[in-house]
């Protein structure tokens, strides 16, 4: 194709690789003729949403035609109100995505430095290209942040760190001693997003609760999705919590409207049925019990997660395994994007999904 506005391109923009998502159902089943597919693929909520989410979008949908609420008025508050928080403190966007990468648009721009993690979330070294900022990638130890490492990059020229915890794709979480002991000597000056996208799964003692610092750290912005636990991926909704000030920026750029009427009443519903989060949770832990017994079984080398998928390694087989994992109806994601070029990432699925990739990497190990 010929480029014919290339040159109008802003020269940050022109480097930017276009965020891969995972293989949609409806693209495998053509491309294969597939009755039956798994997607493990986007670490999505098997159990799909709360009934009581579903009875609530229902009862609005003679409101399409209408504009939501673009304060988000009663998702604000009843935000605040589960978090104990003020409701000034909370901010919600179009998936927390849209909101790491706000961040950098208010913070950082030519010149300036944004450091994370090497195997982090692949959108943050993409808000940095898309600023104009330089990204720093701190080298990963044992698959996860090493925060004395990210500590050290740290220059008066970083506007904005992003750490993620647990870290997607690789699982791995860091401490809540290491968070405090990194969070206590970063400038004042500097803002951390921690994005806790994975935090309903954890269930460790050693794990930091963002909330818990924004009092203390002003320049904290805790970033949580309704995505992941919650099972609303497809409506999109995201929030940063943090200092009224910075929540106040936010508030300031982001689109108008960002957040639509049905993500708004799909929440509102979700918060309040936490026993459906809690069954989630508990899901997703004997779903990644037995993943984790099958490949001890076959000899597969993996990541341990915190979160709702895992890092299995197939070598120098793993474009292979993929290959006949996708024939086979089974989508994972290759991490080659992410210079992990021997793993896939199987998210956690439904009890029959799980089954399926055992069954199916069963018998390619043989
Ligand atoms: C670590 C992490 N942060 C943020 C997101 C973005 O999620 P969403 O935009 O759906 O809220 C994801 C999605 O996979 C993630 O893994």
């Amino acid at each position: 194709m010929t480029k014919l506005f290339e040159k109008l391109l802003q020269p940050q923009i022109t480097g930017i690789q276009t965020y891969v998502p995972g293989k949609p159902i409806s693209e495998l089943q053509r491309e294969y003729n597939l009755s039956r597919v798994s997607k493990l693929a986007s670490n999505e909520n098997p159990l799909g949403a709360s009934p009581k989410v579903l009875q609530a979008i229902r009862d609005q949908l003679a409101d399409i035609g209408r504009y939501p609420d673009g304060s988000a008025y009663y998702l604000t508050h009843e935000m605040a109100k589960f978090l104990n928080r003020e409701p000034e403190e909370v901010a919600f966007g179009n998936g927390s995505n849209e909101m790491l990468e706000l961040v950098a648009r208010i913070f950082a721009g030519p010149g300036d430095e944004i450091v994370y993690s090497q195997y982090a979330f692949a959108i943050y070294a993409i808000s940095a290209q898309i600023v104009g900022a330089k990204g720093v990638e701190v080298p990963a130890k044992g698959w996860g942040h090493d925060l004395p490492a990210i500590l050290k990059a740290i220059t008066p020229k970083t506007k904005v760190v992003y750490l993620a915890n647990p870290n997607n794709p690789t699982g791995t979480m860091f401490t809540k001693d290491e968070w405090e002991a990194f969070i206590s000597k970063v400038p004042s000056d500097v803002i951390v997003v921690l994005d806790e996208a994975y935090f309903e799964y954890v269930n460790d003692t050693d794990y930091a609760n963002g909330l818990e610092y924004i009092d203390d750290y002003p320049n904290l912005l805790v970033s949580r999705t309704f995505s992941k636990a919650y099972g609303l991926a497809s409506l999109r909704l995201g929030y940063l919590v943090g200092h009224k000030e910075l929540i106040g920026y936010i508030n300031k750029l982001r689109a108008p409207f960002n957040v639509n009427h049905y993500a708004q009443v799909a929440a509102v519903a979700a918060i309040k049925d936490q026993n459906f989060v809690k069954k989630t949770v508990d899901y997703n832990l004997s779903g990644m019990a037995q993943f984790l017994a099958v490949f001890d079984k076959l000899n597969i080398d993996y990541i341990p997660s915190y979160g709702n998928f895992v890092c299995a390694s197939f070598g120098d087989k793993t474009n292979e395994v993929n290959q006949e994992l996708l024939k086979k109806g089974v989508i994972t994601r290759p991490l080659a994007g992410y210079a992990m070029p021997e793993y896939l990432r199987i998210s956690i699925g439904s009890s029959t999904e799980n089954q399926h990739f055992i069954s199916v990497i069963t018998s390619l190990m043989k």
